[in-house]
């Protein structure tokens, strides 16, 4: 297992972020975690970046328990984390830059980051923008900005918190496309988290369904499709029937249904008020 989390319990004052979580990811999964806002979703990841500490239990990588941010796992979010004052590639440069001065890295070190630089540029299709700033690059490419400066110190684990959230539904089927191929390329394990059931059915090899309060993991699911994604697979059975599961399986746990079963009987009784 590349990372493990056993028993993990996370309380937040009187609020139970996470209830009792145990869950194995094998080195080079795609994994995908949905659910409803306050489920759990981003402390869970927040919790295997190392930037919260949990109350109970064991979170380990390769074995070892978690003590904090490490050069083996980066994160994306959802809201650019760019420099707006640095070019594209100055960015993507930037952190591997700072531990070359930091820790007295030789040139030929420098060198070789710059050449993963370029590398991770044509990867993103950033090329023709390097010589860009954030501001003059539309919210899909920052985002492909992010992605490459994350993977600039060759992560294992690549971590991402609805980072297409705030994309266009054109943009986002480009993205889930390029973070498929990055992660055959990188053979990285990605821990991606989503509120889009049909996102994370795309990208994942296993969907972790989460419900909210207490945050916990409600089920598992194998998504049962070929490893080599392709768009049009959206609309074969399999896929449905999965995506329905999974609506099913959120509002039955979340809460929704009940507001639905509400609303629904509001609009009976208005009707039956006012026949049309
Ligand atoms: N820093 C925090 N302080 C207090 N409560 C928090 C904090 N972060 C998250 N929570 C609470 O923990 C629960 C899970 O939150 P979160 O992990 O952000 O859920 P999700 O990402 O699934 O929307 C929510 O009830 C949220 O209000
Ligand atoms: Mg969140």
């Amino acid at each position: 297992m590349k990372i493990e989390c056993k028993n993990v319990w996370k309380y937040f004052g009187q609020t139970t972020a996470l209830q009792d979580v145990s869950l194995g990811i094998a080195d080079n999964e795609f994994i995908t975690l949905v659910g409803a806002s306050g489920c759990g979703k981003s402390t869970l990841l927040r919790t295997l970046a190392g930037l919260e500490t949990h109350s109970k239990g064991d979170v380990l990588v390769e074995g070892k328990a978690i003590t904090g941010p490490g050069q083996d796992r980066a994160m994306v979010f959802q809201h650019y984390s760019l420099y707006p004052w640095l070019r594209v590639s100055e960015n993507i440069r930037f952190c591997r830059q700072l531990g070359a001065q930091t820790h007295n890295r030789s040139s030929a070190d420098v060198e070789a980051a710059s050449g993963r630089a370029d590398a991770l540029l044509r990867l993103m299709g950033l090329t023709a923008s390097a010589q860009a700033y954030p501001n003059q690059l539309s919210g899909g490419m920052q985002q492909r900005v992010a992605i490459a400066r994350a993977l600039m110190g060759k992560p294992q684990i690549l971590l991402m918190d609805e980072p297409f959230g705030a994309l266009d539904a054109q943009t986002r089927e480009v993205m889930h496309d390029l973070i498929l191929h990055v992660h055959r390329l990188e053979r990285t394990t990605i821990v991606f988290v989503t509120h889009d059931v049909e996102e994370a059915i795309y990208l994942g090899h296993r969907v972790v369904l989460m419900a909210p309060r207490p945050g916990r993991i409600d089920s598992i699911y194998d998504v049962p499709l070929p490893a080599r994604r392709e768009q049009d697979m959206k609309l074969a059975p399999e896929f449905l029937r999965l995506k329905r599961q999974l609506l099913d399986r959120i509002r039955e746990t979340s809460g929704m249904k009940t507001d639905l079963d509400q609303l629904q009987r509001l609009t009976q009784v208005a009707e039956e008020r006012n026949p049309v």
